[in-house]
This record gives C-alpha cells, structure tokens and sequence, in this order.
C-alpha cells in the first residue's frame, strides 16, 4: 500500500495519473461527439438518445462519477506537475522557443483551464438550464435547445472557440498520453502522433459541426 501511495506521489506516478483520467475524458468527448451527431438525423434521435441516457438513475450517477473524479485527478494533477516543475525550474529559460515541444505542449497550461471555465459554463446551459444564454431552455428536449441557443451567433462563437481549445488541448495530451505510460520508441512516434493527432482533429470537426450548421442555417430550420 505504502508502495503504491509512493509511486503515485512521484511524478512518473502523477503522470500515469493524469494519463489514465485523460483517457476517461477522451472516451467521455468520442461519446458525447458522437451523440452531438445524431442532430443531423432528426430531433427524434436525438432527444431519445438524451432520454436514453437519462433513463437509469444509477447508470447516470456512476457514469458522472466517473466523469467528475477523473476531472478531479486529471486537474490536479496537472497542477501538482506544473508547481513542481516551477519550483525545480525557478529562474525560465532565456531561450523560450522549444524545438522539442511543440505550441500545444507549451499551451496545455492556458487551455486547459481555459476548457474548465467552458464546461462549468456549458453545464449551466445544457443540463442546468440556466438562463446563461438568451435562448430559451426547454426540459428534455435537447434538439429545442441546441437550435434556439446557436442562432445566437456568439453563442456558436463560444462554442466553436471552446471546442478549437479542447482539439488543441488533445493534440498534445494524446501523445504524451502514451509517453507516461511508457509507450515511446523513435520508431512508432510518428505514427502515434499521426493517429493520436487525427483523432483530435476528427472529435474537433465533429463537435464544431453543429454550431457551424445551425447558425449558417443549414440544418435544424
Ligand atoms: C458544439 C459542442 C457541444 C454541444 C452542442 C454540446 C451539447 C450538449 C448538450 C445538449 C448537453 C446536455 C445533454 C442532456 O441533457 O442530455 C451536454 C452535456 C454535457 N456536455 Fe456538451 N456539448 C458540446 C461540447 C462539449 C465539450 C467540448 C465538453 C467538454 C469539454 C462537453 C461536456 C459536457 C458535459 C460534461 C455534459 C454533462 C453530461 C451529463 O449530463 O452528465 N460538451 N452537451
């Protein structure tokens, strides 16, 4: 036990950490991407699918919870991994441009807290119902929702900016997902940064698709 508790304390250990709540998360977005989608098939889907999600109580709590403790890890984590790199590394380089990392590296520090304060604000649209937006919220049907809100064009501007962050936030998460669990050889880096930068490219388009055919009018009139 003591073993374990030191490993996670270490920064290999937090980067595991921070690794696996990353994936959750990832999983989390492939999901709700995908769900986003059905919009294009009609409120029907849509709404069922929300419905369907909602049906069991207890399939809904868990999963939040699993969604909320791995935010919890993977916040804190990052902060604990960015304070101890501050304190090891007082003084910043005068050299600033970093061949070996790239800006998205360089940013996972601004996006992702950045990402935080959208999904509390998100949370507050879509599933609160707060009045946060100047569309109006209607109980249980979300295709309602998701077309009165993003006539609104910053709204859609929020949300496209937002979603842009999260698909940046993944181009650098997704690789060094694989470095910290140990996953690295010179011959198979490419070709992980190729698949892991698609993938982010493909949830990005997806998730801004909506927004995009709503306020431009090409679907949900
Ligand atoms: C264009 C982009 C997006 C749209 C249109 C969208 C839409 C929605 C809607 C309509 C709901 C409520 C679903 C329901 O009540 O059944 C929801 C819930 C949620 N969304 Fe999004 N979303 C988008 C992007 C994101 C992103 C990028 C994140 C995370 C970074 C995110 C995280 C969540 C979370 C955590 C919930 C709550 C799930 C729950 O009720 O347990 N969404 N979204």
């Amino acid at each position: 036990m003591a073993a374990i508790w030191y490993f996670l304390r270490s920064t290999i250990g937090l980067k595991v950490v921070m690794a696996v709540s990353g994936f959750f998360l990832f999983g989390f977005l492939v999901e709700h991407m995908i769900g986003n989608l059905l919009f294009f098939l009609g409120p029907d889907l849509l709404n069922g699918y929300a419905e369907l999600l909602h049906a069991s109580q207890l399939f809904l709590w868990t999963a939040r919870s699993v969604m909320i403790l791995a935010a919890g890890f993977h916040a804190t984590t990052a902060l604990v991994l960015y304070l101890r790199q501050r304190a090891a590394r007082p003084v910043g380089y005068r050299r600033t441009r970093s061949r070996t990392f790239s800006y998205a590296a360089r940013t996972m520090k601004y996006t992702g807290p950045l990402v935080l304060v959208f999904v509390l604000f998100h949370l507050a649209h879509f599933t609160l119902g707060w009045q946060v937006t100047p569309a109006p919220f209607v109980e249980g049907d979300v295709y309602a929702n998701v077309v009165a809100s993003f006539q609104h064009t910053w709204v859609a501007v929020v949300y496209v900016v937002a979603v842009l962050l999260v698909g940046f936030h993944f181009i650098h998460g997704g690789h060094s997902l694989f470095e910290s669990l140990g996953v690295r050889h010179p011959r198979f880096d490419g070709l992980i940064r190729t698949v892991t930068g698609g993938f982010a490219v493909a949830v990005t388009v997806g998730f801004v698709a909506l927004p995009c055919a709503i306020l431009f009018k090409l679907a949900g009139g």
